[in-house]
């Protein structure tokens, strides 16, 4: 993704596990597909786990959305790029009994498996804000959202997790030292959507901030003064 290819000083390190936030239509959805379907072109398979939405839809939204990758549905066919979506990934989240935490260890191992099968080294997890939904507390959701994060690690995978921000959300009880990088999308004045790298382990990356569009090609970053030169 070449914009954001060059503010991360050549992408985002292998094993970096990255927030990405941003508040609602922001693209932060069409970004993390986007950042799965590159790679699965390039050979590397991409799991997209959806809990908010049916693989269907989702399917149909990114090709409508994104309707320059004409290829989308061949790297599905081959299983390059896989969907799961919300009507597969709440099975993950069934309770165990009410005193344990079974149901994000199930979760977790669920996780795990489907990345294991697929021989995945990219993985998108949209969103972090619906799966702190079914959290009882702080505690809880901070445990949970440390096991991802090891999990992903240990398991050599590249992620993006998702994270709605804005009004009306909260982020006080997110752990942001545990994630190797966290992108932001915005807005700024009449409508300027814009892209920050606030923090990405590994890079020597970009500290202004750069515009963004969302094209039919794919999230097209106006070069920023940072942005090493060629
Ligand atoms: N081809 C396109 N060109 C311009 N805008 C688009 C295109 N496709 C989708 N959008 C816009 O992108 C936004 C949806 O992005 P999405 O990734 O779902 O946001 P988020 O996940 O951050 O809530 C919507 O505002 C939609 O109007
Ligand atoms: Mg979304």
């Amino acid at each position: 993704m070449a914009g954001i290819d060059a503010m991360l000083d050549g992408g985002i390190p292998e094993g970096n596990q990255v927030i990405l936030a941003g508040g609602p239509g922001a693209g932060k959805t069409l970004l993390a597909f986007e950042y799965l379907y590159r790679g699965a072109k390039q050979g590397e398979p991409g799991i997209f786990f959806s809990f908010n939405e049916d693989a269907d839809s989702l399917l149909r939204c990114m090709k409508e959305s994104l309707s320059g990758f004409t290829d989308i549905d061949e790297l599905v066919m081959s299983k390059k790029l896989m969907i799961f979506g919300y009507e597969e990934t709440k099975t993950f989240m069934q309770k165990g009994s009410e005193s344990t935490n079974y149901a994000f260890t199930g979760m977790i191992s669920q996780l795990q498996s489907r990345i294991e099968d697929y021989h995945a080294t990219r993985v998108v997890i949209d969103s972090l804000s619906y799966i702190r939904s079914y959290t009882k507390d702080p505690f809880e959701y901070r445990n949970l959202s440390t096991s991802l994060v090891v999990i992903l690690s240990r398991q050599h995978v590249t992620s993006l997790l998702t994270l709605e921000t804005g009004p009306g959300t909260d982020t006080a009880h997110q752990e942001f030292f545990i994630y190797d990088g966290i992108i932001v999308l915005g807005t700024h004045g009449a409508g300027n959507q814009i892209l920050a790298i606030r923090k990405m382990r590994s890079a020597n990356h970009a500290r202004a901030i750069s515009q963004y569009k969302i094209t039919k090609d794919g999230l097209k970053v106006t070069p920023s003064q940072a942005a090493p030169a060629q």
